[in-house]
């Protein structure tokens, strides 16, 4: 099979926008507690944050980082994170049935953030609070100096302000599973009341509103629909959720997973559009989609431990990914660049230990998931514009998305640089693909990585930790504008140009 690829410099989807890298912290699991944070740990520092993981989080690039759920935001207040460490109270976090004790909070997140080098997003919660305490937060936060909460903040050991910019209005309000959910009706226009009085506060926030929990919840489209038209001049992104697994051994569908993020995607643009027409307004809402993985999560709900008791940061949600699972998450992120013109921001759910590309032991190592992979290669080598390739191929037949393309792809290039992500979604066939890159600053090959694997099911474990990484692909050639590579069956590639 062949495959031929055509990239035109004005076919530009989006300037890229590194916010496309985030990832999102949760107070779940092993994700803070024993996860970045681990004061024991030889590597901690004075914070008690473990600085392995930090450099591996700064090689995973990710930009963004939403904070601190999730689910866990809607029962968190804010106030019992800030503070004298000692004197923070113990609670029940009723999302994850653990005890939450408030070691890490908004200021010590702040913090570490500043080690990673990346963008704090946070969330308020409007499950069991609401106005008032997105109000305080966001004062705390944000206010330089002389009111109450700023001057407590600064009390506190933080002089100058977090200056967050974005801000999600609570989240999966849709979702009957989260502490205080409520109808699209009664959401939107909360959301409307909370944006429209934080704007008054600052007028240059960004606020994302929430959207569905996933495009199979029983109310999609229409969740969207009724809280826009509550709150469509108020907010700048809706948010899209969207989790991926194998199901039922139908690999050739798990494949072609991008697909159904498309749909997504192009259904929540349609939809919002739809509501801005009929508002008559100029402005169009952006998507944040603020939270997409793998999760095995049909396994999950059988073989998590399920205990009355409220234990610290328990094992949860601890996927360890395969091969397959690396492909289908580069796609996902092919098929966000491709969307870039309307999905501003996203964020990889989780980072550590829970459904996450970092894994971490206590008192001992941490290491990179299959997934880790590529998303830092993509975060590394993407630059300048999106660019949305022409791909004639042939498409294979899959049971939950229909006709599926063999080949997926997506190129990023500067005047200086460019780069070609890939994938082969065939179980069994190698594929030589031809790239036109004519008019791209493409004289010379600098680096071209594949992941693949003969077994597609390998994973990294604490034993094995570097079962899987990054392969040299193999035959990549540039002559005359054309570039030839072959993708391995079951494959993501990355090739850079200059
Ligand atoms: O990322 C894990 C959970 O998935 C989040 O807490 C929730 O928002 C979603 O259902």
């Amino acid at each position: 099979t062949t495959a031929q690829i055509t990239v035109r410099r004005d076919a530009v989807v989006a300037p890229l926008n590194r916010r496309i890298f985030g990832s999102f912290v949760e107070h779940l699991g092993r994700c803070v507690y024993n996860g970045i944070y681990e004061p024991e740990h030889p590597t901690a520092n004075e914070d008690g944050f473990r600085l392995d993981v930090v450099e591996l989080v700064r090689e995973l690039g990710s930009t963004t980082i939403r904070y601190p759920g999730g689910n866990f935001v809607s029962g968190f207040r804010w106030e019992d994170s800030v503070g004298p460490r000692e004197k923070r109270p113990v609670r029940r976090d009723l999302a994850w049935h653990s005890l939450e004790t408030n070691q890490v909070g908004v200021d010590e997140f702040a913090r570490w953030l500043k080690l990673t080098g990346s963008e704090l997003m946070m969330a308020v919660n409007l499950g069991t609070r609401g106005i008032e305490a997105a109000l305080d937060l966001l004062e705390y936060c944000n206010h330089p100096s002389g009111t109450a909460l700023s001057d407590q903040r600064i009390a506190n050991g933080t002089p100058e302000p977090h200056d967050i910019r974005m801000w999600c209005l609570g989240n999966e309000m849709d979702g009957p599973w989260q502490t205080g959910y409520m109808t699209a009706d009664d959401y939107g226009k909360l959301a409307a009341r909370t944006a429209q009085a934080m704007k008054a506060a600052d007028r240059g926030l960004e606020l994302v509103v929430c959207g569905s929990s996933g495009s199979s919840m029983p109310t999609f489209g229409d969740w969207e629909r009724t809280v826009l038209e509550h709150a469509y001049e108020h907010v700048d992104f809706i948010s899209c959720h969207a989790y991926y697994q194998e199901r039922r051994g139908d690999l050739d569908s798990y494949l072609a997973s991008s697909l159904d993020m498309q749909y997504f995607i192009e259904t929540v643009v349609s939809t919002a559009d739809h509501v801005g027409n009929k508002l008559r307004s100029s402005k169009k809402i952006k998507l944040s989609f603020d939270e997409w993985n793998i999760w095995y999560l049909d396994e999950h709900r059988e073989s998590d431990e399920v205990n009355d008791e409220w234990r610290y940061a328990p094992r949860q949600l601890e996927d360890v990914y395969s091969v397959a699972d690396a492909v289908v998450l580069g796609n996902l992120l092919i098929t966000l660049l491709a969307n870039h013109d309307r999905v501003a921001s996203a964020s990889l759910a989780q980072l550590v230990n829970v459904i996450a590309p970092i894994m971490t032991e206590p008192g001992g190592d941490a290491w990179r998931q299959t997934t880790f992979f590529p998303f830092s290669v993509t975060s590394r080598l993407a630059s300048g514009d999106v660019l949305r390739p022409r791909i004639d191929v042939p498409s294979y037949d899959t049971a939950a998305h229909g006709a599926a393309p063999l080949v997926d792809a997506i190129v990023t290039a500067d005047d200086e640089r460019s780069a070609v992500f890939l994938v082969n979604r065939s179980r069994t066939e190698s594929i030589t693909v031809t790239v036109d890159v004519s008019e791209l600053a493409a004289s010379r090959i600098t680096e071209a990585v594949t992941l693949w694997d003969d077994d597609v099911y390998a994973k990294n474990t604490l034993e094995d930790q570097e079962r899987v990484g990054l392969k040299t692909l193999e035959g990549a050639s540039l002559d005359e504008g054309t570039l030839t590579v072959v993708l391995p069956p079951v494959s993501w590639s990355a090739v850079a140009l200059a």
